[in-house]
Formats: structure tokens, sequence, C-alpha cells
């Protein structure tokens, strides 16, 4: 355990007292850090159903934040973005003047293209900095951006854009893998056959490892209309209007719509940014993820540049592109003071590189400390990092729904402690509490249910796109007065979170977000399959990997079942899904109802001691299932 933030900072004791006991007072404080169009005077707002809306009359504009506002400080020629690419050997920087002004003008190539405010638009690219421009463009004109990660194959990119019928999609001719060119305009090509809501027009940046066609009438070229296009200032936005959807695995295959809010979303961000990653002006941060997930959001594009400092958008893996070295080599070069990666990514670095040969040499000087997150850190990571690099390591928690960090060290206030093992301290702002089934409180650091008291801080979703009752439904019904976040823990006598894993079908494969249930929909349609069940497995690289458990119909040949189902998965899914075992089993444990079992499934698959329900209807059938489960732990 340690606290290592400089004594003269505010103290976090009094942060997280003063946000519990008066939400209201705290957060109109936090406002004061962000250049409104018109400061809000409303502070917060509580709805009869139990969600929030912060600042309400509150008017800004997030790209305004992100750019406009650094230059009118005087950073204009300070670096906003750096993208290092080890996949095209390209490296490139732009100060926030350049950045600025190319964001300004692809906002115009939005606005020709017909998009207005509140119009979606679907974003499926690599990680290039065109990715983060369009966000920022959307952001610019009060469009409604939708960053769809770009290994989800075309069948989920065509689910989320009927759900967001955007008006205008943007893509780049292909995305770079290890040792591939992955071309994206055929993917997309084919999630606009299979949509019901296709936007009118694609707006394709050529790359020069694929050639994209085009469609004529409905494609048009990146490079082209930027030409031709010139910059527009950004558009006054009410706090409450959405500045981002981000879809997310739910329990079921339907993603959930998670918005953003602009207002609650700068404020809440821009606090994550300095009293807990300790950012200032000026610094240099690396959010080592992808803009298709929220850390992408946040710690890419988003909150870096809130914060006014220098952002490194890395199109590249920890390993292989070129070594495991990489990670070092641009914390050096770019003078790196802070980061956050997921541990997946440490544990392929230290798999590779267990002496971390890689790091000898390099100057680690400017760094601060790391942060990692998207799954649990486990203890072997933690520590190798922190030996290796000698700085301080900290896990910490939050989701895509939260948008910033419920649980973590505060390097930017002065007295809050980190402590490996643990998920750390509540922010300021999250009342965490563990509750058992029926609703009550466990204060003696038995595991349950994780919750947070409402209200939720700025910035939490308090709504799904188009979906408000599955909202009120999947997050706030279980537990009246509280927000259910799906994952299990225990808060520990000195009040650090334990975060031991989900309570539903979601698993975590290489911090990457998945519905087993999406997964279970597709391979029970097998016409070999009877029924199924697919869990997540522990893996020692990827944190969890899917696995299905099939009970076949009577006389089929298991023979193809296995290559089948894992094409199936790839095919509709995408390779990230990981789906690469298939066991069969001669059958399921159900309650007497007919209900699957998946919570002690994913109790047996995790290792933990299953005492059977008194619900089943057959529990010979654990030991059956336990035994197929023990090779995976
Ligand atoms: N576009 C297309 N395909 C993609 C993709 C993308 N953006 N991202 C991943 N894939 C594909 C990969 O090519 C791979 O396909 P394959 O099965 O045909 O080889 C599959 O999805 C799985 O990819 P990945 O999870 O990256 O596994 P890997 O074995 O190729 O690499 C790691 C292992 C550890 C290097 C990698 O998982 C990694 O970098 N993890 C860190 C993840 C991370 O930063 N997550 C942040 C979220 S918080
Ligand atoms: P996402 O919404 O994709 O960011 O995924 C959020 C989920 O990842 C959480 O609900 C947790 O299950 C998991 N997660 C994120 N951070 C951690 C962490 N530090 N420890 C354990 N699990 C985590």
């Amino acid at each position: 355990m340690n606290d290592s933030s400089p004594a003269h900072l505010p103290r976090y004791i009094d942060h997280y007292a003063r946000s519990v006991e008066d939400p209201e007072g705290f957060w109109a404080e936090q406002t004061l850090a962000v250049a409104w169009f018109q400061a809000p005077l409303q502070t917060l707002l509580d709805k009869p159903d139990g969600t929030q809306q912060w600042f309400t009359d509150g008017r800004l504009n997030t790209c305004y934040l992100a750019l406009d506002r650094h230059i009118e400080l005087g950073r204009g020629a300070q670096p906003a973005l750096i993208y290092d690419s080890p996949m095209t050997g390209v490296q490139r920087q732009f100060t926030y003047v350049q950045l600025r002004d190319e964001v300004a003008r692809l906002a115009e190539v939005l606005r020709e293209a017909g998009v207005k405010q509140g119009d979606g638009v679907i974003i499926y690219m690599p990680m290039v900095p065109e990715a983060a421009m369009a966000m920022l463009a959307c952001a610019r004109i009060g469009a409604v951006h939708s960053v769809v990660f770009g290994g989800f194959a075309p069948n989920e990119l065509a689910v989320r854009i009927d759900d967001a019928q955007p008006r205008l999609l943007l893509t780049a001719s292909c995305g770079l893998e290890f040792d591939r060119v992955i071309e994206y305009k055929p993917l997309v090509d084919r999630a606009l056959a299979l949509a019901r809501h296709p936007p009118a027009q694609v707006l394709v940046l050529q790359r020069p490892q694929a050639r994209a066609e085009m469609q004529s009438g409905r494609d048009l070229d990146w490079a082209q209309a930027l030409a031709e296009a010139r910059p527009v200032p950004p558009v006054e936005l009410s706090s409450g209007d959405p500045l981002y959807i981000m879809y997310t695995s739910g329990t079921t295959g339907r993603p959930k719509g998670i918005v953003r809010d602009n207002g609650g979303h700068a404020v809440g961000l821009l606090y994550a940014m300095t009293a807990v990653f300790g950012m200032r002006p000026g610094d240099v941060w690396w959010g080592i993820s992808d803009v298709g997930w929220v850390v992408g959001h946040s710690l890419i594009v988003y909150g870096p540049l809130l914060a006014g400092c220098t952002t490194v958008l890395y199109e590249g893996k920890p390993i292989r592109t070129p070594d495991a070295g990489v990670y070092w080599r641009i914390i050096e070069q770019y003078g790196v003071n802070s980061l956050f990666c997921a541990p997946t990514a440490m544990r392929a670095i230290r798999r590779q590189d267990p002496q971390a040969d890689g790091l000898k040499g390099r100057d680690l000087s400017t760094l601060r400390q790391l942060f990692l997150a998207g799954e649990k850190l486990d203890g072997a990571t933690h520590a190798w990092l922190q030996e290796k690099t000698g700085k301080p390591v900290h896990d910490h928690w939050w989701q895509t729904e939260t948008g910033w960090p419920v649980t973590a060290p505060c390097m930017g206030l002065a007295g809050s402690r980190s402590k490996a093992g643990s998920s750390n301290q509540p922010v300021a702002g999250y009342v965490v509490r563990v509750l058992d089934e029926q609703g009550a409180e466990r204060v003696d650091g038995e595991p349950g249910a994780i919750v947070l008291r409402l209200p939720l801080p700025p910035g939490c979703s308090q709504t799904l796109w188009r979906d408000h009752p599955r909202y009120l439904d999947a997050y706030l019904k279980a537990f009246p007065g509280y927000f259910h976040t799906g994952d299990g823990g225990y808060v520990d006598a000195e009040g650090f979170v334990h975060i031991m894993g989900r309570t539903d079908d979601v698993i975590n494969v290489a911090g990457h977000r998945l519905s087993t249930g999406e997964m279970e929909d597709g391979v029970s349609h097998h016409p070999s399959v009877a029924e199924c069940a697919v869990i997540g497995v522990p893996d020692a690289l990827k944190g969890q990997v899917p696995l299905a458990l099939v009970v076949l119909k009577d006389g089929a040949d298991p023979g193809p079942l296995q290559a089948e189902v894992v094409a199936w998965v790839r095919e509709q899914i995408g390779a990230l899904a990981c789906l690469r075992e298939v066991r069969i089993v001669k059958r399921l444990p159900k309650t007497r109802s007919g209900k699957i079992l998946r919570a002690v499934l994913r109790k047996i698959a995790a290792g933990e001691d299953v005492v059977a329900p008194s619900t089943i209807d057959d529990p010979v059938i654990l030991t059956e299932i336990a035994q197929v489960l023990s090779v995976f732990r």
C-alpha cells in the first residue's frame, strides 16, 4: 500500500466526504473547471424514475472544450495528438491548432453529407487520427457518434446501425492486424446490406495498404471531401444533449446503447483526469486501447484533450509490432507522464519478455504511474510491472456505463491510497455498496452484488438510446435506490473495493466486454445442438475466453460441430470473441422449471466451491460439468 501524492493538493478525504454529503454543492464547484457558453444555474434534477439530469440549463460544446478552448488559452502550438503506428511506420503529430482545423473542416464535410444536430453517425475505423477527428467533428456540430470496434463482424455492425439509425457512416479502407490487412469496406458493404436502416452515405478514408471499392452515389472519398471543406465553428448545445452512444454487451444478444450527455461528461471526465489521473495541461497521456471501447473515448480522445494534455494514439499491439519493447520505446520517445492499459496487454509483454529486456536502457523518468483496468489486474502481473518499471501501478475499476473511474487511487489529490490486490477506494461521487440477493447490505466483507447509490455523479449514463425502459429495467429495478453494476465483489475492512467478476452473462476477453447470451443464441441454432450454455473460463493471457457447453440432439454427428460453431461465432460476432472450445456434455444443470443454472456454471468455471442449489433438478450433473471444466483451471 502506498500514498505517494504530494501533500499540497486538495485532500481526497475532503473531496469524497463533500461529494457524498452535498453532491450538488460539490459538483457545482467542479463545473467551474469547464468553459461553458452558459454556466448552469441548476446543478441536479432528480427525476421520479430514479434517474438524474446534471446541469440542465448549462450550454456548452465538447469539441470546443477539447480543442478551441486550449488555443484561446495559448496552447495552440502544443502537440494535441501524437499518432504512432508501428503497423505502418508512420509517426505524426498534430498541434491543437492543426487538430482543430482538421476537425472543423471534417465537421463541414459531415454537414455537407446532410448530418444535422442530433443525427446519429457511425464510426467504424481503425486506430488512425481520423477516427478521433471524426468523433470530435460530430461533437462540434452536435451529431451523436457511435464508434463500433473494428473487430466486430458485419452482423454486429448492422445491429448497431439499425439501433442508431445513422445518417452517415465513416470508415477506412482497412485496419491492420499483426501481419495482415483487414479490408473494412467489404465488411461495411455487407453490414449495410444486412441493415434495415442503412445510412444514405458512407465517407471512406483510403489508406495506402488497401484501396476500397467505392459505390457511386453513396460512397464519398474522405480526402477529396475534406480538400473542399471550410472550417465550421462549434455549435452551442444543452448539457443534456447526447454526445455519443456506446454500444456495450448486455446479457441478451441485443447490445445496450449507452448514452453519454455533453455536460455531465465534461464535468465528470475532467474531474477524473485531474483528480484521479493527476494530469495537468501540457502533460503527455497515453491511453492504450481502441476508440471502439469506452476507455478509448474517455482516455484517448475526450479526457486528455479536455484536460489540455497531449494524447498518444497508438496503432499497434503490445507485442510483435515489432516486439515486446514497443511500449517502453513510446514512453521514452514522447515523454509519456502517465498511461492506461488493460492487464492483458501487460501479460502479453511479460510472457514474451519476462526479464523485461526491452525496457533496459529505456528512460522512463517522465512516467509517474501506470493505471490498469478493463479486467482484474492479477497479482503476478501487478508485481512484475511494478518491479520492472519501478513505478507505481494502480488497478482501477469502471464501466462503459459510468464513463470514468468508480474506484481508483486519486493521484491529483492528497492522501488517497493504493492497495495492490484491490480495485481501490471509491472516487468522489460514487457510493459503493455490496448487497445480497434480497437487497440487504453486506458490511462484513462478504461478497455480493456491487451497486452504486443514487444519484450517480455527472457523466454516468442515465438512459439507453431509444430505450429508456430497458435502462430502468437493467440498472435501477433490481435494487431500488441503487444502480446495479452487474459486477460482484466485496469491500474490505479498510474500505477498498474488490471486484471479483460479472454476476451476469457478460464476460471479459482481453479486456473486451462480450455477451455469452449472444453467443448462446447463435450456437443453439446449430442443427446438431439441442441446447447449450456459453460461459467464460479462465485464460492465462486474455483473462477469460468463452467456452460452449453443448448437449447434442439425438443421433447428431458431433464431428464437424466444433469447427462450425467456432466459424459461426467468428462470422457473426467477430474474431475478437475468441470462442475456440466446444465441449459436449450429456446434460446442463437446470432448475426443476427448466432454467439453466448459469450462475452455478460460472462458479464451477472459476474454480469456486459449489454447493448444489436446492432447486437443481439433478445434482449429479454438476460433477460431470466440473470434470469437463477442470482442464481450464
Ligand atoms: N479489427 C479486426 N480484427 C481484430 C481487431 C480489429 N480492430 N482486433 C482484434 N482483431 C482480431 C485479431 O486479428 C484476432 O484474430 P485471429 O483470431 O484471426 O488471429 C482476434 O480478433 C483476437 O484478437 P486479440 O484479442 O487482439 O488477440 P491476439 O491473440 O491477436 O493478441 C493480445 C493478444 C494480448 C496482444 C491482444 O489481445 C491485446 O493487445 N490485448 C490488449 C487489449 C486491449 O488493449 N484492450 C483494451 C480494452 S480496455
Ligand atoms: P466495459 O464496460 O467494456 O468497460 O467493461 C466493464 C467491465 O469490465 C466491468 O463491469 C468489470 O466486469 C470489468 N472490469 C473493468 N475494470 C475492472 C477491474 N479493474 N477489475 C475487475 N474487473 C474490471
